[in-house]
């Protein structure tokens, strides 16, 4: 086993308050593409034309047409991966407290874990821009675009489009668990959009080691974070969770 996941290992297992943060990385082999990097959806479609809120609310359709639709179809097929379901086995073994993430994909809370951050909101649920009522995506006919609410106002996804503020719950839950953590494992972000790229900087900050698992180095890397796990989440994860559970399971017999 590399040395790196033995050495994460037994920092997981050791840690007394393991938090995570999340991007469109550990999602990538539950075949949802990243925004940046190779096949992201930024390489295909410019943010600030398809997810900003201003060319949202000026050309609805569009945006549903480009971006939405697509990805509806992938969310409503994706399922949870190795990553995933690593992160929701060390929420089972009393390690990890929270997820924050970045992804609107709710596939960690698919996974188990209980205490997930959505930095970015969701895109499950729809919110009609008129009346605010709420639907869920899947129950949302999209037929006709944009879809409409019965009071004929547009519906709107529940995730932050760019130009937005992060929701005020969130990012205070987010800055809590960062500077209350002593373990952060930052997984599959690029760690360029902010304010989401300073939580790691918080936790460093406040005393806690901080962990990538990434197959590129990021800006936090050799700086906030003190080792990348160089390479996928899925495998990564899968061979991480293994050697804390044979780590916990030689205590026991101490
Ligand atoms: N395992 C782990 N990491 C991976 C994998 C994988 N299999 N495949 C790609 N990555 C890494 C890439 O190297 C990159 O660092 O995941 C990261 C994906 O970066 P982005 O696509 O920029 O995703 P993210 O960091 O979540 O973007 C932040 O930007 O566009 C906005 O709102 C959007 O939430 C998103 C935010």
């Amino acid at each position: 086993m590399e040395d790196s996941i033995k050495k994460v290992a037994g920092y997981i297992a050791a840690a007394k308050h393991v938090v995570a943060l999340t991007g469109a990385g550990i999602s990538v082999e539950s075949g949802i593409p990243p925004f940046r990097g190779k096949g992201g959806l930024w390489e295909k479609f410019d943010p600030m034309e398809v997810a900003h809120i201003d060319s949202f609310m000026k050309n609805p359709e569009k945006v549903w047409r480009l971006l939405i639709s697509a990805m509806k179809d992938l969310l409503v097929s994706a399922k949870p991966n190795a990553a995933h379901l690593g992160l929701a086995r060390l929420e089972e073994l009393g390690l990890l407290k929270t997820v924050i993430t970045q992804n609107i994909d709710g596939l960690h809370q698919m996974a188990g874990n209980t205490d997930v951050v959505e930095f970015h909101g969701n895109f499950a649920w729809l919110r009609c821009l008129d009346c605010g009522s709420r639907e869920q995506t899947v129950e949302v006919e999209l037929s006709q675009m944009p879809p409409k609410c019965e009071c004929g106002g547009i519906f709107r996804p529940e995730c932050v489009f760019f130009g937005e503020t992060i929701p005020p719950k969130e990012l205070d839950r987010s800055q809590i668990a960062a500077s209350t953590c002593d373990l952060m494992l930052v997984v599959g972000t690029s760690a360029v959009v902010q304010p989401a790229a300073f939580m790691p900087v918080i936790a460093k900050q406040s005393g806690a080691t901080v962990i990538e698992i990434n197959p590129e180095p990021t800006p936090l890397t050799g700086t906030t974070s003190t080792i990348l796990v160089q390479g996928k989440a899925g495998k990564a994860m899968r061979e991480i969770t293994a050697e804390v559970e044979r780590i916990l399971a030689d205590k026991r017999q101490l």
